[in-house]
């Protein structure tokens, strides 16, 4: 049976938890044409508190079906982030090899050690299912990974390395990353770390993840490693940045100078992406929040949800490496058109105005030069959502400040985000942009750019005034509108 949320700013087609507090995704996992989604979850309150792994499956990753609590907290600690694999081979022999094991690797946080000022709180435990993620049993030689005096231990990503047959774990250690290799899931090897002297810094590093994607147009395959970082984020707060190198199995290495973030948005931390995943697809969710406001957001019964699903692929474009993300394209189905039109000529200093009811459950599409570029999103409450493009700064800026109610936080809806949008190279750009009540997702370029930022409209934006301070053009407008309600 179907149950449907009507809370204000209960997104309608991206995941979010029935009821209480949700933040990182963990555990994706591919198996049996299912797509598990397992995630940080308190069922006793809508703020952060001792966590569970949450769960919920999918086959279409749009549609979501809500599962049992899969992890409790037990005495060696609460169960935070980390991440799943099948154990096809039964190498950790905790499964046959007639029903291989779900093997979940998880970070164990021990309040009492954390209270007793010690920095060992941290370690790497187990769990297995033998029934596609239904129960869990932990396992009895918990923890997998001990640990020494680190303070910040955590966030374990598993992955079968099919270049070396070994698995492979990345987690993070405070400013660094640590590599792992095993043959059986229970006995790690340190093989080596990275990141003291690369990349950004300006919090501690969280959730890794690392993969190969091919670089599209060649032969090239290069490895991506993954790191959320809070605070120190671009647009303040919690984001995730990206290396572009090679990995052998043992060691990673890049020549990357710069730093490099997923997305340039508020609202899109801790993603990770999926094992297993069919067609060699690469897809990646993210929590859809920021933990500089994500415990004070304007929600009642439950709170947070996840980014859309995407998909990464890899491009050079003038020599530089960008890891593009674009909505997976099962989300195209769910939508039907409702608006299009082939030409929208813009003069200068002049306002186009299209109203439309329910702006904020709606997929926007269309192509423009790459010139000036305001869009302005409101309602009959006076809210108003602004999006700027300066071709000559090149700069794209989003402005929530008056966006809807942001006042549940200092920093919220302080300042303008404005990111340099430096690698559009084209005479034109294309823009996408999904509302889902109280999120908006933009894609430029197919994914070159993406910004994910939280929205809460007093009601819903019914009008998208368009403007320019040159002459331009809209081309191949087309407001589309999700089919049916959604959660179950
Ligand atoms: C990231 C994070 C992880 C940790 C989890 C705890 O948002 O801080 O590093 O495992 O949340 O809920």
């Amino acid at each position: 049976s179907s149950k449907i949320f009507k809370e204000p700013f209960r997104p309608q087609f991206h995941f979010s938890p029935e009821k209480k507090w949700m933040n990182d995704p963990n555990g994706m996992v591919y198996y049996k044409g299912i797509y598990h989604l397992f995630y940080q979850y308190y069922p006793n309150d809508i703020i952060w508190g001792p966590m569970h792994w949450g769960h919920a499956t999918s086959t279409d990753l749009i549609h979501w079906k809500h599962k049992k609590i899969a992890l409790f907290p037990d005495k060696l600690g609460l169960i935070f982030s980390g991440s799943a694999v099948i154990d096809q081979n039964n190498s950790s022999k905790l499964g046959t090899k007639e029903n291989p094991p779900m093997v979940a690797i998880f970070t164990y946080h021990n309040m009492e050690g954390e209270k007793a000022g010690k920095t060992n709180f941290q370690t790497q435990g187990l769990a297995y299912s033998l029934d596609e993620g239904d129960t869990w049993l932990k396992y009895e030689g918990n923890p997998i990974i001990g640990n020494s005096d680190l303070k910040d231990f955590r966030d374990p990503k598993v992955f079968w390395n099919t270049a070396t047959n070994l698995w492979n774990l990345v987690l993070v250690a405070g400013d660094r990353a640590q590599f792992y290799t095993s043959k059986n899931l229970i006995n790690w090897t340190l093989q080596s770390e990275f990141g003291k002297i690369n990349g950004d810094h300006g919090g501690v590093w969280e959730c890794p993840d690392i993969f190969k994607l091919k670089v599209a147009n060649s032969n090239e395959e290069k490895w991506v490693l993954l790191v959320s970082i809070n605070p120190g984020a671009p647009n303040g707060g919690s984001g995730t940045q990206y290396f572009i190198g090679d990995f052998d199995g043992k060691t990673f290495r890049t020549v990357q100078k710069e730093t490099k973030w997923i997305d340039y948005g508020t609202d899109n931390y801790a993603g990770v992406t999926y094992n297993d995943a069919p067609n060699n697809r690469r897809l990646f969710i993210g929590w859809m929040s920021n933990w500089q406001y994500a415990r004070n957001t304007p929600t009642k019964n439950w709170r947070s949800a996840m980014t859309l699903p995407r998909e990464l692929s890899l491009e050079k474009l003038n020599n530089n490496y960008i890891l593009k993300s674009t909505p997976v394209e099962e989300l195209n189905k769910q939508f039907t058109t409702e608006l299009s039109k082939d030409l929208l000529s813009l003069n200068a200093n002049h306002t186009i105005t299209i109203n439309y009811d329910n702006l904020n459950q709606s997929d926007i599409k269309f192509k423009a030069y790459s010139k000036n570029l305001k869009l302005i999103f409101s309602n009959e409450a006076k809210d108003s959502l602004v999006i700027d493009y300066d071709a000559k700064q090149k700069t794209f800026s989003i402005d929530r400040r008056h966006s809807g109610i942001v006042n549940f936080e200092a920093n919220f809806g302080k300042k303008i985000h404005k990111t340099s949008t430096s690698n559009i190279v084209s005479k034109t750009i294309s823009y996408h942009m999904i509302l889902d009540w109280s999120s908006i997702e933009i894609f430029l370029n197919d994914g070159i750019y993406t910004f994910t930022e939280q929205i809460f409209p007093k009601k819903a934006y019914n009008k998208l005034s368009i403007q320019s301070n040159e002459n331009q053009e809209i081309k191949n407008i087309e407001i589309s509108k999700i089919k049916g309600i959604w959660q179950n």
